[in-house]
C-alpha cells in the first residue's frame, strides 16, 4: 500500500540523501517535501522528479515549518513524518541565533502539534535531533543516557526540540522516535561544514583552516548509513522504537586536524597548507557515539568504511564543482570572540 512521508528540510544535506535513498529503495513510499529553501536548501539536491509538478512520487512545498497552518495542511494526508528541517551550523548560531530558536524549537512545536492533531493517521514521527545535545563526552563512548549539556546556541535549540518531542510522546502518546546522529559526511553537504570545506579548499588551492589546535574530535558517520537507520526506524515495529532515543554513530572519533591531514594527503596536497584560526567558543572536545542500542533493536550497523566514504565524498566534490561554487562565499562565518575580536571561522 502506498504511504506518504512528509519530509521537512528535504532540500538540505541529510534530507535530500534520505529522499534519494527512499525513492531508490522503497517503491511503496511517496514523499512530500516541506522546505523553506534557506541558504542551506536547494532544489538541485532533490531528484529531477521533484521539479515536475505532476510527479506521483515527490511533491515539493516551499514554506516554513513555523507556519502551523501549512504544516497542518500537509500533515492531513501524511502517514509518516521525518523532521529534518533546522538551522544547523554551530558557528552561525554564535553570531545570529534567532532563527535557530525559531526554526529548531518553534518549528518542531508546530510539527509536533500537527502530529497530535492527526494522531489518528500518523503512524510514525521521526524527529532528527543531534549528538550535539550531549556536549563534550563524559564517558569513552556516549550512549543515549549521557547527560545533555548542549554547548552552543545551535545545540541548545536542538536540545529544546529533542525534549519537546519527548514530552509530547509522554503527554499525548504520539508515535515519536528521536534519533541523534553524530557528525555526518557525504555528497551534497554544505561547504560551511568541515569536510566539504577542507575538500573544496584543496580544489581551490587554498589553505585548509582548522579551529584551535585541531584536537577537537568527532565521530563521523556516512550519510548513507544515517539514511538506512532512519528508514529502518520508520518500518520497525512500534513497540521496539516508539518513545525511544537512538544514536546513529560509528564509535570511532577522529580529530579535526587528523581529518584535514588525511584529506590533504588523499588529494595529493601539500601538508604545509594547513593553517589555524582561533578556537571556536564553547568547542566540544570529543564526541564518540555508542550505537549498540539501535544495533540491538534493529540490527543496524554502520557499513560505510571511513576511507572509502571519504574517497567517494572527495570524488563527488571533484565532479560537482558547479553545485558547490555558489556556496564558496558562505564558508567563512564572522564571530565576535569574548575579547571583542572579530574572527572568520
Ligand atoms: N549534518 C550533520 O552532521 C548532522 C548531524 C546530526 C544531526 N543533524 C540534524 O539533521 C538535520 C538535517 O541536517 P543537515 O545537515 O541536512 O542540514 P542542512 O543545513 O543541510 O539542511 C537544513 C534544511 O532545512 C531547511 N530549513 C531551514 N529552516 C527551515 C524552515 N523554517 N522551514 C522548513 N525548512 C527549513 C533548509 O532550507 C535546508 O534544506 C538537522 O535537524 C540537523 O540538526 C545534522
Amino acid at each position: 500500500m502506498t504511504k506518504n512521508i512528509l519530509v521537512t528540510g528535504g532540500a538540505g544535506f541529510i534530507g535530500s540523501n534520505f529522499i534519494h535513498h527512499i525513492l531508490a529503495t522503497y517503491p511503496q513510499y511517496r514523499i512530500t517535501v516541506l522546505d523553506a529553501f534557506t541558504y542551506a536548501g536547494s532544489i538541485e539536491n532533490l531528484p529531477p522528479d521533484a521539479q515536475d509538478a505532476g510527479s506521483d512520487r515527490v511533491r515539493v512545498w516551499c514554506g516554513s515549518v513555523c507556519n502551523s497552518d501549512l504544516v497542518q495542511t500537509l500533515m492531513a494526508d501524511a502517514d509518516m513524518v521525518v523532521h529534518f528541517a533546522a538551522e544547523t551550523h554551530v558557528t552561525r548560531s554564535i553570531f545570529d541565533n534567532l532563527t535557530f530558536f525559531q526554526t529548531d524549537v518553534l518549528g518542531t512545536q508546530a510539527i509536533a502539534n500537527a502530529v497530535v492533531k492527526y494522531a489518528h493517521r500518523i503512524e510514525r514521527f521521526i524527529h532528527v535531533s543531534t549528538s550535539e545535545v550531549y556536549g563534550t563526552a563524559e564517558t569513552p563512548a556516549m550512549d543515549e543516557d549521557h547527560p545533555l549539556n548542549p554547548a552552543s546556541p545551535y545545540a541548545s535549540a536542538k536540545c529544546g526540540a529533542d525534549r519537546l518531542v519527548y514530552s509530547y510522546w509522554r503527554t499525548y502518546g504520539i508515535p515519536a522516535v528521536i534519533v541523534r546522529p553524530f557528525n555526518n559526511f557525504g555528497p551534497r553537504q554544505h561547504l560551511e561544514k568541515a569536510i566539504p570545506r577542507f575538500i573544496t579548499s584543496v580544489l581551490l588551492g587554498e589553505d585548509l583552516t582548522v579551529h584551535g589546535d585541531g584536537s577537537a574530535a568527532r565521530d563521523f558517520v556516512h550519510v548513507e548509513d544515517t539514511c538506512r537507520a532512519i528508514a529502518a526506524l520508520i518500518t520497525a515495529p512500534a513497540d521496539k522504537v516508539v518513545g525511544e532515543v537512538f544514536n546513529i554513530a560509528t564509535g570511532t572519533d577522529r580529530t579535526i586536524l587528523g581529518i584535514a591531514q588525511t584529506i590533504a594527503q588523499t588529494m595529493g596536497y601539500d601538508a604545509d597548507r594547513i593553517s589555524f584560526v582561533g578556537e571556536r567558543p564553547a568547542q566540544v572536545e570529543r564526541h564518540t557515539g555508542d550505537w549498540s542500542k539501535i544495533e540491538g533493536r534493529l540490527g543496524w550497523k554502520p557499513l560505510v568504511v571511513w576511507d572509502s566514504g571519504l574517497a567517494s565524498t572527495i570524488d563527488w566534490f571533484r565532479q560537482n564543482r558547479p553545485w558547490w561554487e555558489k556556496q564558496v562565499w558562505l564558508r567563512r562565518v564572522p564571530i565576535t570572540t569574548r575579547s571583542g575580536r572579530i574572527e572568520y571561522h
